[in-house]
């Protein structure tokens, strides 16, 4: 008899916490309780009903460990909130002269890849990856393959080319000298690409005396000395050799870069973690053209007339509202319609044909002896937009003219390239707009 009005009391208070957790939106807590009450009693009636025992105890039992397992996850998130964030997770904030060696290779790796162990990716703050290969076998007449660049660098500053140098500028800055070790020569790249061009990578009519590659250590890149510090580090020792002290290669950064041109350790705060975003750069409709530009890094490679991309100089300038038209055509783009390569029959369809399959027809001028085939432009970007931010950027890039590039002075011939004072002006509004679009 009494255990009769125990198992009643608990049907009634397990149907109470299935009303309150029905009508309180759900919560866990509730949902677990009814469950556990509900598991109990109808073991009760297991108990109190022989003929259906076996089927009663069974159900009581999934009952039960339903419960168990509600409560179970109902606990596991608070405990999960005192645990502390993984901060320093790519070692941001702290100097590199207190970093144990393979942390100051991670962070140089997210600033690279945007990741770790894969080797791939131009997620990263620095961006590399949009003309460097850095896997063996990758050859690309973009930029030369990063795999080996220790030792080359050693050769690098004894070769006659370097000893002689032969371009637009020969010194990081007045007076700053040259590099004379492997160190110093990867220093010197990164904030002088013109110092040195690599024998056939030089922009294109410049016979090699102008490097393509931008000056890292400014905008829109404007990695800090700390920051260079880990790519270089990462550069050394994912080849298994030594790695240079800090104190070396910091000293070689700082011969070349001079105090007033060195990025703020703010900045880097400020920013997250290694320069890298939570997950794959994607842009959206939400994002105006000029921010899509710097964000996807097309800054790197293009000059593009009314924007802050200034110096691009791997790929054409883009005025679409003149080019498009006349690519399309052009005997070689129809050439490339009849082999089934290329599809646009409009200026709109064209432009996006180039950016999300850029090897479908390749501009003339920048076909790659050694590789024709293939566009020296990235050949994922349509996997990194949506259909309205590819819309909109199409609709914008034709929306400019030769007659803006003459007045930008980004036609060669037409009018005086910029000078270096426009150069900082320009790079100035490149960074803001890269601010804005970069996380
Ligand atoms: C817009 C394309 C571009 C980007 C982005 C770029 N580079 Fe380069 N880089 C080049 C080109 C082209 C060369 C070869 C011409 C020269 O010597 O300057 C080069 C040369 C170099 C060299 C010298 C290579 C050698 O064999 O002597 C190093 C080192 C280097 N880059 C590192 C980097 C790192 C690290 C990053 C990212 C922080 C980077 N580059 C970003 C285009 C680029
Ligand atoms: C790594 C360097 C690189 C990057 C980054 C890059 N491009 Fe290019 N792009 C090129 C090269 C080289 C060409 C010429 C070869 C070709 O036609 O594929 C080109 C061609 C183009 C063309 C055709 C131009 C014409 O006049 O016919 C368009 C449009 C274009 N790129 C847009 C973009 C946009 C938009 C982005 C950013 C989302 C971008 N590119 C990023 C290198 C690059």
């Amino acid at each position: 008899m009494i255990l009769g009005k125990v198992g009643l009391a608990i049907g009634t208070v397990a149907g109470i916490a299935f009303i309150r957790w029905a009508t309180s939106g759900g919560g866990t807590l509730n949902l677990a309780l009814a469950l556990l009450l509900t598991a109990v009693f109808v073991m009760w009636l297991g108990y109190m009903i022989p003929r259906a025992r076996m089927i009663l105890v069974s159900v009581g039992f999934f009952t039960l460990m339903s419960g168990i397992f509600a409560s179970y996850s109902n606990w596991l998130p608070q405990v999960r909130g005192e645990v502390p964030p993984p901060a320093e997770a790519a070692g941001s904030g702290v100097k590199p002269e207190d970093m144990p060696v393979d942390k100051l290779a991670e962070k140089g790796e997210m600033i690279i890849f945007g990741n770790i162990g894969t080797q791939q990716g131009t997620e990263g703050k620095g961006q590399c990856p949009l003309c460097h290969g850095f896997k063996k076998g990758i050859v690309s007449e973009r930029a030369p393959n990063l795999m080996g660049i220790p030792t080359r660098a050693g050769e690098r500053v004894k070769d006659p080319r370097y000893l002689k140098p032969d371009t637009i500028q020969t010194e990081a800055f007045s007076g700053s000298g040259r590099a004379t070790t492997a160190v110093e020569y990867i220093a010197e790249s990164h904030s002088c690409p013109n110092c040195f061009v690599v024998a056939g990578y030089g922009v294109k009519g410049s016979n090699d005396r102008e490097s393509p590659m931008p000056m890292i250590h400014k905008p829109p890149t404007q990695l800090t000395i700390d920051e260079l510090i880990a790519v270089d580090t990462w550069l050394f020792q994912r080849e298994g050799g030594d790695v240079p002290p800090v104190s070396e290669i910091r000293a070689a950064y700082e011969k070349f870069i001079p105090p007033a041109d060195r990025a703020e350790p703010v900045k880097e705060a400020a920013a997250p973690a290694g320069g890298a975003p939570a997950g794959p750069m994607i842009a959206t409709g939400a994002d105006k053209p000029e921010d899509i530009i710097m964000k996807m890094g097309c800054v790197a490679c293009h000059k593009i007339p009314t924007t802050g991309a200034k110096f691009g100089a791997v790929g054409p300038v883009l005025i679409e509202k003149t080019n498009a038209p006349k690519r399309i055509a052009s005997s070689e783009y129809k050439a490339r319609i009849r082999a089934g390569k290329a599809h646009a029959t409009t200026v709109k369809e064209y432009v996006i044909e180039s950016i999300v399959n850029p090897s479908a027809f390749i501009v003339p001028d920048y076909v790659q002896k050694s590789n024709p085939e293939v566009s020296a432009m990235l050949p994922d970007f349509g996997k990194k937009f949506t259909y309205e931010a590819l819309d909109k950027l199409a609709d914008f890039l034709l929306s400019i003219d030769e007659a803006a590039a003459v007045k930008d002075g980004m036609m060669p011939g037409k009018k005086a390239e910029v000078d270096s004072g426009d150069r900082t002006a320009a790079m100035a509004v490149a960074h803001a707009g890269y601010a804005i679009a970069s996380r």
